[in-house]
């Protein structure tokens, strides 16, 4: 249980942060990157296949890891702490979801107002070699999806829903209808940059919101991982929710020690009276 004092300051919150990681959606089914002997990146190289590098060099390969993840995540179902964000939107007037995670189960529990700092799985966008397409004249914005083209590639009669038509299955790796480009699942990779409207909409909530939930992040990714600190930094009730110690927990306010879909739903229902 929070002291009163912490009780007291989250009852009178009117914007929360919800800052999440993959923890956020382990009990979901769906493994962290960075558990040593589960995590992702325990059983592949991220510059193997999550890098814009490597999907020029074997774009199958890529599209195939994609395609796996993308079948784990889709039996996967939103957990305990997904609805208890989501219910989070009943107790306080506004409610900013900032997440790293790419498997959509914060919109699947209900959550509306979420910011994906790395992207979608499940939404894809063109890849653009740029030494193919800018080393053959000038380029033009494909009218389909958006990337850029070589002008002889194009299909006029295609249109956008034939892209958005497309899903992360197995198969060879689809092309853009109207100009051929490669599709890649829109995610950001390493080395990629984030989506600066989200980042700012990101960076807007840190700095507006009186409290922030940092649930299931190692924050060793950047610039993710400095949204929680610039909270912290301007004065913000900064609560941690994870099983092990962060960089942010000697820091934070209170650190709620355990899993999210424990702890977060027990969270409601001692601070707000919110049942599951
Ligand atoms: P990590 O795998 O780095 O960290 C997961 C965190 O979740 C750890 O701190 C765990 O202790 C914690 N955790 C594990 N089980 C939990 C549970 N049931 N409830 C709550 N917390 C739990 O994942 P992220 O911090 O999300 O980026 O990683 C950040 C980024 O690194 C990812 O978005 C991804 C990756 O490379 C990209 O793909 C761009």
């Amino acid at each position: 249980m929070l002291p009163d004092s912490l009780l007291r300051r989250l009852r009178h919150a009117r914007h929360v942060a919800v800052f999440t990681g993959a923890g956020m959606s382990a009990e979901s089914g769906i493994p962290t990157f960075r558990d040593r002997f589960e995590g992702l990146w325990a059983k592949y190289d991220p510059m193997d296949v999550a890098n814009p590098w490597a999907f020029r060099a074997n774009p199958q390969f890529v599209w195939d890891w994609h395609v796996h993840l993308a079948d784990k995540v889709r039996k996967a179902a939103p957990n305990a702490g997904h609805k208890a964000v989501a219910r989070l939107q009943e107790a306080v007037p506004r409610v900013t979801v900032i997440t790293q995670n790419v498997d959509n189960l914060h919109q699947e529990a209900g959550s509306r107002d979420v910011l994906e700092l790395h992207g979608n799985l499940f939404r894809l966008k063109p890849f653009v070699d740029e030494d193919e397409v800018f080393g053959s004249g000038d380029p033009v914005v494909c009218h389909v999806c958006d990337g850029y083209a070589r002008a002889d590639a194009r299909d006029p009669y295609a249109a956008r829903e034939d892209v958005n038509a497309i899903s992360v299955r197995e198969g060879p790796v689809p092309r853009c209808p109207g100009c051929g480009a490669l599709l890649r699942p829109a995610v950001v990779w390493f080395g990629e940059m984030l989506d600066p409207a989200v980042l700012g909409a990101a960076v807007d909530a840190a700095d507006d919101c009186d409290v922030l939930l940092c649930v299931g992040s190692s924050l060793e990714v950047e610039p993710a991982a400095s949204l929680p600190r610039r909270a912290l930094h301007r004065g913000a009730l900064v609560i941690e929710v994870n099983p092990a110690p962060t960089g942010l927990s000697d820091r934070a306010a209170a650190t709620l020690v355990g899993g999210a879909a424990v702890q977060l739903p027990k969270l409601l229902r001692e601070t707000w009276g919110i049942e599951d």
